[in-house]
């Protein structure tokens, strides 16, 4: 008898189980999963399906329950408080990973809701993997008021605590409003996807009642706008598919922490259609795509670019050069010839200090002409913005390769990681320039007396600017300086960075004991 009793005890105890999984497991209930669809997103757990490897999810804290009391809250039930956590694999590594469900009181933040979120990220820096968050909100649930904002403080504070020590992806796959939006700001890179990223910290009506501007919520946080003009966005993707793909190829490229380096893949040659003095335009006038030199130098040819559509006149990404990981800079002279600006400055600073506190060697590729002149730079605080570029260069403390390939002209010069900021060697191709700026206003200003004194002012003119051609716009003069440490034909330039990656394997740095710097914020 005793045994039959028991034998239905563990029955029912399976039962109720696997009854309480499914409640738990079911979302916001078929009507609210049929709107999410109809909007053109995935579940929540279908997201984190098509993100990690197969059948690699584990669920953490699915019978978590709301804390909310008031406002009618105390009866209903909220399936997993809205919110999946857990962990998984990328290619068999492990992340740690949440996902907002909308289908759930719109994916609000409540307090236990929060708790889930900070536990898994707690989790992820303790054992050291990167924390991805998917988010999809109407940002801190109304009903449960203080506590839900006390919520999102106790994330922000570990956005922090984690910054630099895991590596941190937010996910934008719906509404991301408010303070909400500050999260993602806090970690290292954000994913958007067309027609449905949304992040904003007041809405478009609150703008027009404040502001009296008429805007969409697609004009005014779209994911176009966030990654071509905000710049909050690294990452965009037509769909959520795609998007997935895009963190899986990022995560490809890390290492799990700081405490780990990145993986080493199978060292591959760059393909043959990227031929790297094929790519070079006999006139040294007219621009190329430094994108392709970077393709002609990383293995395979594959250069993971990050915030594409942002500054596009400083380009960023990363790629491997024998198998190895780097982060590679470069000025693009196809826009703004290459300059410097407030956008591009943001974007090399952030991009610098990333790979510096993961331990990716930096590989910068410099053709700049200077920084952009204007009063909407000066205004807008380009002295500010580009002195982030001088400030990540001269802190970052892995390997540093410069390869100078056309212009390197005054300010631009120093802050694309010269030897003065500690490049650990810095490379010239025969067609680099180095100097103060170019020879015609160089030219225009050091011999304006004479060009106007002469008879044949616009022959004088042609003339110095000659003289000043043949003194300084080569690398020789930086050369015999030893501000070069090679003059290299382009056709060498991947030999030799690769041969400097593996100098400075090892390569230690002291800085001065402090608590931290202060660098222009
Ligand atoms: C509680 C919420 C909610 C919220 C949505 N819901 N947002 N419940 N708290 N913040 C609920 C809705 O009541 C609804 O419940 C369900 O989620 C789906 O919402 P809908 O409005 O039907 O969806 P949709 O039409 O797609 O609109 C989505 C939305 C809208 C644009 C996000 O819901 C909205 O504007 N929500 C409020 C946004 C907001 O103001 N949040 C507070 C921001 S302040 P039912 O039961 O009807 O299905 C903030 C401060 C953070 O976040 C500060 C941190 C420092």
């Amino acid at each position: 008898m005793r045994r039959e009793g028991d034998v239905m005890n563990f029955v029912q105890r399976i039962w109720e189980f696997f009854s309480r999984k499914s409640t738990a497991a079911q979302g916001g209930g078929d009507k609210a999963i049929l709107k999410q669809k109809a909007s053109g997103k995935m579940t929540a757990r279908e997201r984190i399906a098509a993100l990690l490897d197969p059948g690699s999810f584990h669920e953490y804290d699915l019978f978590v329950e709301h804390a909310g009391k008031d406002f009618g809250m105390a009866d209903k039930e909220l399936a997993a408080d809205g919110v999946i956590t857990g962990s998984g694999l990328i290619e068999g590594r492990p992340v740690c990973v949440y996902a907002q469900d909308f289908t759930v009181a719109g994916g609000s933040l409540g307090f236990m809701h929060a708790r889930k979120i900070t536990k898994v990220m707690d989790h992820a820096l303790k054992m050291g993997v990167p924390i991805i968050g998917i988010n999809d909100s109407g940002g801190a649930r109304i009903q449960e008021g203080v506590n839900s904002l006390a919520g999102y403080g106790e994330i922000f504070y570990r956005n922090t605590l984690a910054s630099g020590v895991v590596p941190q992806i937010s996910v934008i796959l719906g509404p991301c409003a408010g303070g909400a939006v500050y999260s993602p700001a806090l970690t290292d890179f954000v994913f958007v996807v067309d027609k449905i990223s949304r992040m904003f910290i007041t809405g478009p009506e609150v703008v027009k009642t404040v502001v009296g501007e008429e805007i969409s919520m697609e004009e005014l946080g779209g994911a176009r706008v966030q990654v071509e003009t905000a710049g909050n966005a690294h990452f965009f993707a037509r769909d959520e598919r795609e998007c997935f793909g895009q963190i899986r190829k990022l995560v490809s490229f890390l290492p799990d922490s700081n405490r780990r380096k990145a993986a080493v893949a199978a060292p591959k040659a760059p393909k043959a259609a990227y031929k790297i003095e094929a790519l070079i335009p006999k006139d040294s006038k007219i621009p190329f795509d430094v994108r392709d030199i970077v393709r002609a130098l990383v293995d395979d040819s594959d250069f993971f670019e990050v915030q594409e559509h942002f500054a596009p006149n400083a380009v960023t990404g990363f790629g491997r050069i024998e198998g190895e990981t780097v982060g590679v800079v470069g000025n693009q002279a196809l826009y703004l010839a290459g300059v410097l600006d407030i956008d591009a400055s943001d974007k090399i600073a952030r991009f610098v200090r990333f790979c510096d506190a993961f331990g990716i060697p930096l590989v910068t590729l410099v053709d700049i002409p200077g920084y952009l002149p204007g009063s909407d730079q000066e205004h807008g605080g380009v002295i500010r913005h580009g002195a982030k570029v001088l400030y990540a260069y001269s802190e970052a403390s892995v390997p540093k390769i410069t390869v100078i390939l056309r212009k390197a002209y005054g300010g631009g010069y120093i802050a694309m990681c010269s030897h003065h900021l500690r490049a650990d060697f810095v490379f010239a191709w025969p067609t680099a320039e180095i100097a103060v700026m170019g020879p015609e206003g160089a030219a225009n200003i050091i011999f304006r007396n004479e060009i106007m004194g002469a008879d044949d002012p616009e022959e004088m003119r042609r003339v110095k600017i000659k003289e000043y051609t043949d003194k300084f716009a080569n690398p020789y003069v930086a050369a015999a300086a030893g501000y070069v440490d090679a003059v290299i034909p382009p056709g060498e330039t991947r030999a030799s960075i690769a041969h400097a990656l593996k100098v400075t394997r090892d390569k230690e740095e002291a800085r001065p004991a402090r608590k931290h710097g202060v660098p222009p914020f």
